[in-house]
Parts: C-alpha cells; structure tokens; sequence
C-alpha cells in the first residue's frame, strides 16, 4: 500500500510503521493520522503479524499536531472534522503495540506514545505536553493518560507549565518501558514486538484487554471480567498445549486457537 506520510515495514512478525515527515518533525496532520489508523488496522488483520511498532525518525518520533493545518480552525470546523475521533481506531487495535520513541515526542505525538501499549525510548528522547505554550490543552488524551501514568504532580507540571522530561525521567515516572542508547531504540522495540509476536495470541489479545480495562472499571468489575477471560482461556486449545508443555518439559507451540 503506498502512504504519503508513513512507511510501513515487516520485521519477521513485527508490523513497524514509520511517520515520515521528516521536515516537519512528523508533525502529524489529517492525512497521516488517517494514513496511520490505517496501517495500524491493516496490520491488526494480518496473521503474519504478531505486535506492530510506530516510530518516527532519529530527531523526533512526533512534535505534535500540525500546528499549521488547525492554526486558523474554527470550533465549528474543529468538531465537524473530529479529527481526534479517528484515533479510536487506534483504541481499536487489538495486538500489542510498541512505540519506539527518539528526540521529541511532544503534544499529539506524546498522546499517540501512550496510546500504545509500551514504549521504549532512545537516551535522545523528550517527552512533553506544550500544548498550554499555544493557549490550547491536550486534545487526544494527554490530560488523562498522562495523569494516570505519572501521577498528579507529574502531569499537573508537564501540562500547565509545559515541563519537559528526559527519558530517564520518563522512566523513572512510569511512563515509558525502556531507555537504551540511541543507536538501539528501535532494534530494541522491533526484538521485544518479536518477544510478543511469539506468544499464544489469544492470551495476548485478552491480557491487552483486560490490563486496558484496569483504567475503565471499578475494581470489582475489572476482577470479573478477569476471571471471566482466564476461564475462557481454557477452551483454547493453547492453554491446553501451554500447560502440556510445561509438564512435558519442552517449548510450546501455539496456534491461536
Ligand atoms: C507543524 C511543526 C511542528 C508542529 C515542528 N514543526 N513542530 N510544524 N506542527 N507541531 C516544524 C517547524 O515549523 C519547522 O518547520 C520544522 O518543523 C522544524 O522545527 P524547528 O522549530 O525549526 O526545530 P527546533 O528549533 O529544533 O525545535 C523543535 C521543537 C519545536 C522544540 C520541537 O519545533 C516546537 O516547539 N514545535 C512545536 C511543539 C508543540 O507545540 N507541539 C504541540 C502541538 S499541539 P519550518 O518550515 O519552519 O522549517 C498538539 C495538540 C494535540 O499536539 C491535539 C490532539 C491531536
């Protein structure tokens, strides 16, 4: 499929799709966002893809929205467009997903870093929501998964006073997986894609869902349907071969079913 803004790419069972818009620090406009729900839907449907990791480039994973494209919106035209309503799409994805992150990561490309599910960072990383520096706040999540990755006081700072965080800091805070050195961030993302890919998918897929979960239910409900999924889990035949294995002493195989 030919993109205009994005690259994509399979590294064994890894789906690794690339922001390209070098230029303008993969600034992300209608088109890319688009262009991405695509590919990330795209490689959600392909069986010989496990996990997909989204990176940028060395200098920036995203600075942000476009801020040229919505400078002189309307709010009428803002919610016409709903252009934030398309990363549901993103939500939507049910394979794991990986961002690999290198230089800034700010704004919408920090919101889209944590709308996946881990994140491994280059020692080069920024990580910061400066949308308060344009008289506008967080569109697309900045203001609730930030808060429920670094806390209050974290999130509170990065939000209203713009503060920025290295990748140490970010680590230190929660928000990222991992920091390794520049040369390595998306070797790293692309072997530990691989890890996942390897795995028994359906136990993947209900363990995505049900770590998601934790954010969107009371505990009681979130414990339910838990147990409901590990239950279910046994009529796969993969739990079946799992549990085999481990007795048998011997590396499972898995099928997905
Ligand atoms: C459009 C952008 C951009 C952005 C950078 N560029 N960020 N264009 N939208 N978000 C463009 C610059 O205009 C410039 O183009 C080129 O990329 C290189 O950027 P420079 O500023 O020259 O680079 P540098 O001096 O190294 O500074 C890097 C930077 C700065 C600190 C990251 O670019 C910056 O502050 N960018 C904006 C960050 C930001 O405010 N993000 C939040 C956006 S609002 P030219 O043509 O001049 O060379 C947002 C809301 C999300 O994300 C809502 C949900 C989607």
């Amino acid at each position: 499929m030919d993109y205009q803004f994005i690259l994509t790419e399979v590294h064994d069972r890894a789906g690794l799709i690339r922001l390209n818009r070098p230029k303008q620090l993969n600034a992300l406009n209608g088109t890319l966002i688009e262009e991405l729900a695509a590919a990330a839907e795209a490689f959600d449907a392909d069986p010989a893809v496990g996990a997909v990791v989204l990176t940028g480039d060395e200098r920036a994973f995203a600075a942000g929205a476009d801020i040229r494209e919505m400078a002189e919106a309307s709010a009428v035209e803002m919610l016409l467009n709903d252009r934030i309503g398309k990363w549901e799409r993103f939500r939507k994805v049910r394979k794991p997903m990986i961002a690999a992150v290198s230089g800034f990561c700010l704004g919408g490309g920090n919101e889209l870093a944590m709308a996946c599910d881990m994140i491994v960072a280059s020692e080069t990383a920024r990580f910061g929501q400066p949308e308060i520096n344009l008289g506008v706040i967080p569109g697309a999540g900045g203001t609730q998964r930030l808060t429920r990755a670094v806390g209050k006081a974290l999130a509170m700072e990065m939000i209203l006073n713009a503060r920025m965080l290295t990748a140490e800091e970010a680590l230190r805070a929660g928000l990222i997986n991992r920091v390794v050195p520049a040369e390595q961030y998306l070797g790293e993302a692309l072997k530990l894609a691989n890890e996942l890919a390897a795995r028994a998918p359906l136990a993947i897929r209900l363990a995505k869902e049900a770590v998601n979960n934790a954010f969107e239910t009371s505990l009681t409900d979130g414990l339910a349907d838990e147990r409901r999924s590990f239950y279910f889990l046994f009529s796969t035949d993969d739990q079946k071969e799992g549990m085999k294995a481990f007795t048998e002493k011997r590396k499972a195989e898995w099928r997905g079913r």
